[in-house]
């Protein structure tokens, strides 16, 4: 009996340490870093999306073709603020103070984003191009609306 209990401690003991002896798990969430890259590489596909989308419709592809690229825009835009979170403010990025200095119209702008998004997949569902369009020129401005008061401008082109 005594001779059980202490093969029991022994084990317990010997599961203990293997388990404090195991490396540090990797973080779950992600790195100040990562939350950074995510959202400037997000930023660059919204960007090619857009092109993508007014090119197509453009050249009068069908509309519903276009419902998969316009929804995955809605879906960033929606989570697009998380990734301006409060751990990321001192890195270096083009995202000005006021992104955090003033939330709620950063928050606002954002909301911009999503309603024209959800609109532009909306309507190429649809198939309606009168209402594709509208929102195509809603989301661009929308864009732009948040980078004139929330972004540091690119560089100018050096001329020549
Ligand atoms: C709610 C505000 C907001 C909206 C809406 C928004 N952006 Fe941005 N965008 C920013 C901020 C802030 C930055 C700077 C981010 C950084 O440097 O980390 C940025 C950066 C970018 C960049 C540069 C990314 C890089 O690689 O450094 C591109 C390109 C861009 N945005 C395109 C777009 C396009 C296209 C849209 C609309 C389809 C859009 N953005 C909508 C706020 C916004």
């Amino acid at each position: 009996m005594e001779t059980a209990r202490l093969a029991l401690a022994g084990a317990l003991l010997a599961s203990g340490y293997a388990l404090y002896a195991k490396p540090a798990p990797r973080p779950t969430a992600p790195s100040p870093q990562e939350l950074v890259t995510t959202r400037q590489a997000g930023m660059d596909m919204a960007a090619a999306t857009l092109i993508l989308l007014k090119n197509a419709s453009n050249n009068g592809a069908p509309l519903k073709t276009l419902a998969f690229p316009a929804s995955g825009l809605a879906k960033f835009a929606s989570v697009a603020p998380a990734l301006f979170s409060e751990n990321t403010k001192s890195l270096p990025s083009r995202a000005k103070p006021t992104v955090w200095t003033d939330r709620a119209g950063f928050e606002a702008k954002a909301a911009d984003f999503v309603k024209a998004t959800k609109a532009l997949a909306a309507a190429a569902a649809a198939e309606d191009k009168a209402a594709f369009d509208a929102a195509l020129a809603s989301t661009g401005l929308s864009c732009k609306g948040c980078h004139d008061a929330y972004q540091v401008p690119p560089p100018a082109a050096k001329p020549g």
